[in-house]
Parts: C-alpha cells; structure tokens; sequence
C-alpha cells in the first residue's frame, strides 16, 4: 500500500512508481497478467492511494533503475485496489525519475517554499524531507543517550508561567478564569530550571519548545527547539565537556567529526581578532591594529582619528591581489560597501614586488610602510584592507562584516569544515539606549562579587561567567553559571536600578527560592534547530522544523495567527482597541464584528477559469479547473501580501537591457549571416534567440 509516485503509460503495459515512508518499488500493470488491474491502474493520477496485489520479479537487464534502492526489481501487479483519490497537485511531489538517465523529478528548493509550507503535508510527502525528520530524530536521540549516561533527568517545566527575561517579548496567553490577567508562553524554561536545581534535582534536562516574540532572522523561529540543561555543584569545566561530548555525537550522527576539546576564545579577544561574538573560525584574516604605526603618519585620514584618541585596523587577504582589483576596492569596496557597514570608508593597500601599492601609499614613509609589511606578515599578491574610526567598537564590527563579505566573495570558507568555539569571559552588562542591561539574562553570576552596584566603571568592567557555543560563525548555545546567593543577586538588580520592590514584583517566587538555600548551579541551552540544520546542511532551520512558521512569523498551512470570534473575546474579557486589528476597524466603522468568512471567498470561480480558458482557446479539464482556480487564488493571496513585505535587505531585481533589433530593418535578413549569429542559441524560433520570459518588478 502506498502512494502512486510517478506514472509512465507505455499503451499496453503502464509502470508506477509506489512510494510508502520506507522507499519507492516499480509496479507493472500488463494486461497480459490482470486485465481489471490494467484497465483501473490507466485512471490513476499521482498521490493516489493504493493498494497493490502482484509478484515480484527481477527486472530486465538494462532496465534497471540506480535512483532506486528496489531498482533491480519490480511487481507485476495481479490487483489493484484505489484507497483514496487525490486532487490535482499544488506542485510536484516524485523526486525519482523512473528511468535511468531522465532528469530527477522535482527537488523541494524548485519550488515556492510559501507554497509548500501551505501544503507542508505534501511536501512532507517527499522522501528527502522525510529524511530530515528521521534524522532530527536519530540525532535527539544521540543527544538524550549522552545525557541520560551522564544521569541527567528529562523534566518538563510549564509553559502557562509568567515571563522569563531572555530579551525578546513574550507570546501572552489571556486567563478566562483570571480575567484581565495574563500567562507568558516561556521564552526558555530558565527560572524553572534554577528551581529544579533549589529542589535538588541535581542534573536536570528537557528537549523543550522556547517562545519569542522577536525580529525574525533566517535562523530565528517565534518558536523553537532547545535541548535544555542544567546541573549542580560544577563549574564551566563540567559544562564544556558534556556539552563537547554532546555535539560531538550529535554531529558525528551526520558524518561530521568535531575534535575536542573545543578551543576557546573570551570575549575581548574575540572582538579584537574577528569583530563578533560568534567568530566564524574556518578561514584567518585575524585583525591587526596598526593605531601606533599610523599615529604620525602623512596619511591625513588616519592621523586626524588617530589624534582624536580612535584606532586603525585591518586585515590581510593572502594572495587575492590578482581578484581584488583597483577599481573594485576603491570603488566598490571603500566607496559602497564599507560605507553601507556604517564606516566613513576604507583604505586599501596591495603587496606586488614587496612593495605596497595604492591610491595613497606616497602618503606613508617607508619605515611606516615596512612595519605595516610586517605587522599583517603579508607577502607579494596580499591585500590589506584598514578601517579607521573614533570609536573601537566601529572599527571591530566593520571589519567583522567586510572579512565574511570578502569570505563569501572570493570563497575563502573551506566546504565541509566545522569549527567550534567556545566565547567565555562576557561583558555582565551592556549600555542601552535606556541604560544598563544586563548582556545574557540576570541571574549570571559576574566574574567576581566585589563590584559597586552604584559605579557604572566599575559595572561595565565587570565580567560574567557566562559562555556561548558557537560553530562556522554561529550561536548554537549559550549558559553561564548562576547567581545561587541572594545577596549577589539584590546587587545585581540594583545595579539594573530595579527596586527591591520591582524585583519582588517580577521574580518575586523566584527570589523567595533563593533564600532557602540554593547550590551553586549553571547549564546552557542549545538551540536544536540550529543545531540540526547545520548538521544536515539544510538552507534554513524552517527545512528541519516539521511545521514552521515564515519570515513574518505567520503560518501558511494553518493561517495563524488568525482573527478570534467576539465571543471568545468577550469571554477573555478582552476588547481589542483603536489601532491596527481589522476586528476593531469592523467595530469602529460598522459597530459589529466584520465577517471574516466573506474575505475569505474565493475571487476567482471555476466559471472565471473555465471563461478565460475559452477566451484563451485552452481546454482545461473538469478536474483541474478548482486547481487553476485556486492557483489564481493564491497569486491574488501572494500580491495582497506584497505590500506588506519587508524588503529590507532584499537586492533589487536586475533589469533587463533595452531590446535592440540586430538586423537592419530595411533589408532583408540575409540567411547565412542569420545562421552565422544565431548558431550559439539554445533555442530558437525563426530569426529570433527564444529567452526565458523575465518578470520586471
Ligand atoms: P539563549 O537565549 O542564548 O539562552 O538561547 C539558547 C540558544 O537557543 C537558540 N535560539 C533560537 N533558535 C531559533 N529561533 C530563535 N528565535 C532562537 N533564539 C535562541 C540559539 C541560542 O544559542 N536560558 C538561556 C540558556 C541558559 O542560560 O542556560 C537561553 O535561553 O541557538
């Protein structure tokens, strides 16, 4: 029993393909073997359900199919039975040919992915996305074997709670029985997993789903997986080996080998060498400061930051002069792209014959221009690219980007490597724009307990003992060790300048706990989609979630978040106001709620499509004319959105050239001549190259 996959009618003999979880198997339907099953297997259409009866045998020489495990044999089907019929298909499912040599059937990245999160269940269908989720589940299995070996305990903590700070807002859940009141779906089970560790559970884990109402990002879902844990009376030493021993099975489950134990990197120098906190360690180009060898230079620029106190760095691309020419670096380079990363520009510099070249290298003396030489260690055919600024901080985040922009670029990032790192050493706080903050979450415990939670120095010197996991320039984790005493923990809050009052207010059960003697305890949590998505190398973690939500957190499949009814509103004691929600608007405008139901009509009928197709002289069969329809729909569906879309970061469609006719319009195309230009078109259609079609947007 399966689904029919793929259908190929050779007139008196028809070959399917059936496709079940477990693989895909070639049925022949012969009249010469099952008349009946012949004639019900030519109205099959893909994605039916069947069941087929039949023997198998060995298949002809030369007719064997490689894509397929099955693929030296087949069934003669002696019965067919058709369990359920399927509509017409949004896109197409089979990813295997079915004879050797014709180009593989659809592969998932072909097609619309809002499409196929709508029908996530027919995407699901495919074998290479079913793959993804035996694996996710072999690999949380590796995970949950470390930890149990190491006598951690599964534990679930709530997800009706109150809001636990990891710095993004909270998804509210309104209280029928509490009108007015709210519960916050957990952003990380944080709180509950320090209250294990006052209970005593001394080692403590939870493959858990996370909340955050955040700025989504390509590895960034509202909700999300993370193997949680925590533990008591250890240090970072114990966290850092479980947490290597943990990756490095989960990993090896696809193939990959981490060494351990991982290397580690604190913050500052992070900063200094890559200019992030998650340092991308597959490829060099480390930063070197070259503020004291510039700091009198001619070089008008670097002098006059120098002189206001700011620094100059830079980095070393080995042997890329040959790519990176003068008129890219400089105005591609320093003119465009440097500038977009938020610095005034940049200074480039190329290593030929042992000397610097550049636009304004006669600016530097010689001495200075050995000791930069030396400085970056370049040699013939390097390139060194210098940003200077006032502030520190410019300079390292530029920087950062412009040494993965040029990674990308010029493809310095080794394939198939994996480099961990772990980041310690934290700054505890961080300056917002609203003031101090804390940089992780309060409950880290700092370096050391001596601070003066009134001295702002002296808070922003302060280190954390938090530490972050972090794999070819991504945050796969991060934990610390906690505050276990309360009076560290009122210092801390101070310093955030929450009153004893606010505190009690916001973590008041939690403070309490604390004061009945808490072991000194840390943990970390990794983020498992992440972990996973690298692991099987999938373009985004959306590819390993069973049902994600998109870009906009909203999802296709279910339309969620979708409106409620006024009733179910009322009954929360909740009434939506002014701005925004389109309820209100029905209230504000017509005093009653708007029906939802007649938005939702369909704008185009089948007697629309069948109209067109008449006009269009197209013969479009009974059975797919709701497809068309509903194809049509979802286009006017995917426009409406349009508007809506953020396109921040998205490149512009690039324009076509103004079309130009090559021949001469008053003469006649000379033949040999048309050939001659025409002999290199793919396809082409009298005198014409046939291009594919280009939507201009
Ligand atoms: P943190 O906030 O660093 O720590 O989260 C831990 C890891 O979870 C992953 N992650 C996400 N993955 C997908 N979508 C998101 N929106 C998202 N946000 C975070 C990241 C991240 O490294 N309670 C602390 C852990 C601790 O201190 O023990 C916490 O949640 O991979």
């Amino acid at each position: 029993m399966g689904w029919v996959d793929a259908i190929r009618d050779h007139g008196n003999l028809l070959f399917i393909h059936l496709r079940d979880v477990r693989g895909i198997v070639q049925v022949v339907f012969d009249p010469r073997i099952s008349k009946k099953g012949y004639e019900a297997a030519t109205g099959l259409r893909e994605e039916d359900v069947v069941q087929v009866r039949g023997k198998v045998g060995v298949r002809e020489k030369g007719t064997e199919n490689p894509y397929l495990t099955t693929g030296s044999i087949e069934v003669y089907a002696t019965d067919l039975e058709i369990l359920s019929k399927s509509k017409p298909l949004p896109f197409p499912i089979s990813e295997k040919a079915m004879v050797f040599g014709e180009e593989l059937r659809s592969t998932p990245e072909k097609v619309d992915e809002e499409l196929r999160m709508r029908y996530r269940y027919l995407d699901l269908r495919r074998p290479s996305r079913q793959s993804i989720l035996f694996k996710r589940d072999r690999i949380i299995h590796s995970a949950r074997e470390v930890l149990r070996n190491h006598n951690f305990v599964e534990i679930e903590t709530p997800f009706l709670t109150r809001s636990t700070p990891e710095g993004a807002r909270d998804y509210l859940v309104p209280s029928r029985v509490h009108k007015g009141k709210f519960y916050a779906l957990p952003q990380s089970p944080q709180l509950f997993k320090q209250l294990l560790m006052i209970g005593g559970m001394d080692r403590y884990y939870q493959i858990v789903r996370c909340f955050r109402d955040e700025d989504l990002r390509p590895n960034r879902q509202p909700e999300f997986t993370q193997l949680d844990l925590e533990a008591s009376f250890i240090d970072e030493e114990f966290i850092y080996q479980i947490v290597e021993e943990l990756l490095a099975t989960m990993f090896a489950m696809g193939d990959i080998s981490l060494d351990t134990p991982f290397p580690r990197l604190a913050y500052d120098e992070a900063m200094d060498l890559y200019g992030t906190d998650r340092p991308d360690t597959r490829f060099g180009m480390r930063f070197r400061d070259i503020t004291d060898i510039v700091k009198d230079t001619r070089y008008a620029i670097f002098q006059k930051i120098v002189s206001q106190g700011g620094v100059v760095k830079g980095f070393c691309v080995r042997g890329k002069a040959g790519q990176l020419s003068k008129n890219v670096l400089q105005n591609e380079y320093a003119l465009k792209i440097v500038p977009s990363f938020g610095a005034k520009g940049m200074t480039w510099m190329k290593v030929i014959e042992g000397k610097l070249q550049s636009n304004i290298v006669q600016f530097f003396a010689p001495q200075e221009q050995q000791r930069l030489l030396e400085r970056f260690g370049a040699r013939d055919g390097d390139v060194l690219l210098m940003v200077a600024d006032t502030s520190k901080d410019l300079v390292n985040e530029v920087l950062g980007r412009l040494r993965l922009h040029v990674a990308e670029r010029l493809h310095l990032i080794p394939p198939g490597r994996y480099m961990p790192v772990w980041v310690t050493h934290f700054p505890l706080f961080e300056m917002k724009e609203d003031g101090i903050s804390s940089q992780h979450h309060p409950f880290t415990q700092p370096e050391r307990e001596d601070f003066d939670p009134s001295d702002l120095d002296d808070l922003l010197t302060l280190k954390s003992r938090a530490y972050d996991i972090v794999v070819n320039g991504e945050e796969l984790g991060g934990g610390s060790i906690r505050i276990h005493r309360m009076g560290t923990q009122r210092k801390i809050f101070k310093a955030l300048g929450l009153s004893d009052k606010e505190a009690e207010a916001k973590f008041g059960f939690f403070l309490k706990a604390l004061e009945y003697g808490a072991p000194p305890h840390g943990g970390l949590a990794l983020g498992m989609d992440r972990v996973i998505s690298m692991i099987l190398r999938t373009e985004s973690i959306r590819e390993v979630i069973p049902f994600p939500k998109n870009r906009r957190a909203y999802c296709p499949l279910t339309q969620a978040p979708a409106p409620v009814d006024p009733e179910q509103l009322e009954e929360l004691g909740i009434r939506i106001t002014a701005e925004g929600s389109g309820i209100e608007w029905a209230y504000a405008t017509e005093g009653k709620p708007r029906d939802d139901s007649k938005r939702r009509e369909p704008r185009v009928t089948r007697e629309q499509v069948l109209h067109v197709a008449k006009l269009a002289r197209l013969k479009i069969p009974e059975e797919e004319l709701d497809a068309y329809a509903n194809d049509l729909n979802s286009i006017l569906d995917y426009v409406e959105k349009l508007s809506e879309l953020d396109t921040t970061d998205v490149e512009p469609t690039s324009h076509v050239l103004p079309m130009r006719n090559v021949w001469r319009l008053d003469e006649a195309v000379d033949s040999e001549k048309a050939e001659d230009v025409l002999k290199e078109a793919p396809e082409r259609m009298d005198n014409f190259f046939k291009v594919p079609r280009i939507l201009e947007s």
